[in-house]
């Protein structure tokens, strides 16, 4: 695993662009995962400026998102569908037919899932995959317990998890229970993979994915195993590295 340190949100999602610029120049087709949550937020903003300024061009990009809320629609407003339009897609020049984000309200949910992972082989894999992490550890909504085998599917959030995305839904509106989710094995088939955590709430995960035994308790630890794995933190979520990096400079 590599890891990056910064001095603050704002660097975590300047040098986290970059990366993601880097990855389209050299790859203009690239295929892109991309995850939701307040953590990428940053970088997306970083990666518009650098595409208002003409270095980057989305054009023949094509993305896949880590999950969506069950029971959602692409419209409606706490969708990830719906994020992904308002904090990027209709601010660069990225064809919507290129962008792909499971459906939240499938006829049939095992066929949803199994076309999403189809669709992702079809475009031959995911040249780079930006996670965020969750305070248990959860990557995509991939829950402490699952499967390190599991493809797309279907999860029963955790209560811990309900309740930190409470602060998204307005007081009287109910907070999904479920999501789809891309599996274990189909973040870890992504060529490279780029995950972001910033602030304290996220230090003990961190610590735990990084330091911490290999275990599905702790789902983001599989990144360990993963050949091309950079995480870049911010002070704050690397205050509880016991290693050598906790020392650093951030550079
Ligand atoms: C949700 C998303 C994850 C994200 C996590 C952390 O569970 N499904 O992809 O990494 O939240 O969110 P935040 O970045 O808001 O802390």
């Amino acid at each position: 695993m590599k890891i990056i340190l910064a001095n603050s949100y704002d660097e975590m999602s300047k040098k986290a662009a970059i990366i993601l610029a880097n990855q389209i120049i050299l790859k203009p087709d690239s295929v892109l995962g991309l995850a939701t949550g307040s953590t990428p937020v940053g970088t997306y903003q970083e990666l518009i400026k650098l595409y208002d300024v003409g270095i980057v061009d989305f054009s023949n990009v094509i993305t896949f998102n880590l999950d969506e809320y069950y029971g959602l629609s692409s419209e409606h407003e706490q969708s990830y569908s719906h994020y992904m339009r308002k904090i990027l897609f209709e601010r660069v020049n990225i064809e919507l037919e290129n962008t792909h984000i499971p459906s939240g309200v499938p006829e049939d949910i095992e066929k949803e899932c199994l076309l999403y992972d189809t669709k992702i082989d079809s475009f031959g894999g995911i040249d780079l995959q930006i996670l965020g992490i969750g305070s248990n550890g959860h990557i995509g909504f991939n829950e402490p317990n699952t499967r390190f085998q599991s493809m797309t599917h279907l999860v029963d959030l955790n209560y811990e998890t309900i309740e930190a995305n409470k602060r998204f839904f307005s007081d009287n509106e109910p907070v999904p229970q479920k999501a789809i989710s891309m599996g274990i094995k189909g973040i870890m088939q992504a060529k490279k993979i780029v995950l972001l955590a910033s602030g304290k709430g996220k230090a003990d995960a961190v610590q735990k994915a990084v330091e911490g035994p290999i275990t599905p308790e702790v789902p983001a630890s599989i990144l360990q195993l993963h050949a091309d794995v950079t995480l870049i933190l911010d002070k704050d979520a690397a205050s509880q590295l016991q290693g050598a990096i906790c020392k650093k400079s951030a550079s």
